[in-house]
C-alpha cells in the first residue's frame, strides 16, 4: 500500500523519478562496484524454438547467458556489425560488451543515468572499440544523425517522458537507422506504450510479444539469481535482494507468468528521407 503510494507520486512527478532511479542504480554500482561477475540486470531471454542450437558462448560468459540472450535477441533484429552503436541505459555494461565482442561494430557507447554505473563499466572493460560516459535519455549529448544503431534494454521503463526518449533516439540516429528496443509493461500500459511508438516518427519494423521467452529464462536462471543476491547482501536483506534480480515466486516473475505484465522486443528505424 505505501509502496504504491509511492509509485502513484514517483510516476506523476517526473524530477522525482529520474533522481530515484538515479539514486537507486547509484547505490548498487558503489555498494557493489568491486563485484565483477555480475554485469548485466535484466530479466533475460530463453529461446522456445526445438532444434536450435544455443546461443555460443565463451567460458566467462556462460554465466550470465540470459541475460546476455536478451542483448543478443534484440541486438540481432538487424546487423549492428561495422556501424556506430549507441546503447542507452548501458547498466553494468555487461551488454554492451557481448554486443562489442561478438557482434563487431565498429564503435559502441554505452551510455547511463548512474555515474558510478558508468565508472564501473569503463573499469571492467577495456576494448578499443567500446566506451561509456554518463548520459540522460531524454537529453542525448550526441549530435544529430551520429549512430547508425541505437539499443534500448529495460530501461526505458525508468523515464519520466518516453516521448522525450523516442524524439532523442530519431535525433541521433542516421536516415535509415535501426532502434533496437525491449522492455517490459503492465498490460493496462502497453496502449499508452503503442501510441508513443506510433508517434515517434520511427517506423514500426518488428514487433515480438517475448513474455514467454522472459518467463522460461528467468524460470532457468532462477537458482543463479537466487545464489548471486546471497552473494553479495545477508539475511534479512536477501529477500529483497530476490525480488530485485526475479527470482521465481517474486512480484515480476508472477505478473509475466499471469499475464498482468508483457515484455516486448522492437525494431524501429528513422525513415531514410527523415532530417530530425
Ligand atoms: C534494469 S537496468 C538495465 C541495464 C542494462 N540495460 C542491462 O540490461 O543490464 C536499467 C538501467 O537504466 C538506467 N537508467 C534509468 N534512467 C535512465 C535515464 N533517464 N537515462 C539513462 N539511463 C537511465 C539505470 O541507471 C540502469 O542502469
Amino acid at each position: 500500500m505505501i509502496a504504491d503510494a509511492f509509485l502513484w507520486v514517483l510516476n506523476r512527478t517526473p524530477s522525482l523519478r529520474r533522481a530515484m532511479w538515479r539514486t537507486f542504480f547509484d547505490f548498487l554500482a558503489s555498494r557493489f562496484g568491486d563485484i565483477s561477475w555480475w554485469t548485466l540486470m535484466n530479466y533475460g531471454y530463453a529461446d522456445l524454438q526445438v532444434g536450435v542450437p544455443p546461443l555460443e558462448l565463451l567460458p566467462a560468459d556462460e554465466a550470465e547467458r540470459y541475460p546476455i540472450a536478451l542483448y543478443h535477441h534484440v541486438a540481432t533484429l538487424a546487423p549492428v556489425a561495422g556501424h556506430d552503436v549507441l546503447e542507452v541505459g548501458s547498466g553494468r555494461g555487461g551488454g554492451a560488451s557481448y554486443v562489442a565482442r561478438y557482434l563487431k561494430p565498429a564503435r559502441l557507447v554505452g551510455i547511463d543515468l548512474s555515474v558510478k554505473a558508468v565508472a564501473f563499466s569503463n573499469r571492467q572493460y577495456r576494448l578499443d572499440s567500446l566506451h561509456f560516459q554518463e548520459g540522460d535519455a531524454e537529453s542525448l549529448p550526441f549530435s544529430d544523425a551520429s549512430f547508425d544503431s541505437v539499443i534500448n534494454v529495460e530501461s526505458s521503463f525508468c523515464y519520466p517522458s518516453i516521448g522525450r526518449f523516442f524524439a532523442e533516439v530519431k535525433r541521433v540516429l542516421r536516415p535509415g537507422g535501426h532502434f533496437h528496443y525491449t522492455d517490459l509493461r503492465l498490460t493496462h500500459e502497453i496502449a499508452d506504450w503503442h501510441t508513443a511508438i506510433a508517434e515517434s516518427g520511427l517506423e514500426a519494423i518488428i514487433e515480438h510479444d517475448i513474455t514467454a521467452n522472459v518467463v522460461e529464462a528467468l524460470h532457468r536462471d532462477s537458482a543463479r539469481r537466487r545464489a548471486g543476491g546471497r552473494r553479495i547482501v545477508s539475511r534479512p536483506f536477501s529477500a529483497i535482494a530476490d525480488v530485485f534480480t526475479g527470482v521465481e515466486g517474486t512480484r515480476i516473475p508472477s505478473l509475466l507468468a499471469s499475464g498482468e505484465m508483457v515484455y516486448y522486443s522492437f525494431l524501429l528505424r528513422k525513415p531514410s528521407g527523415a532530417t530530425g
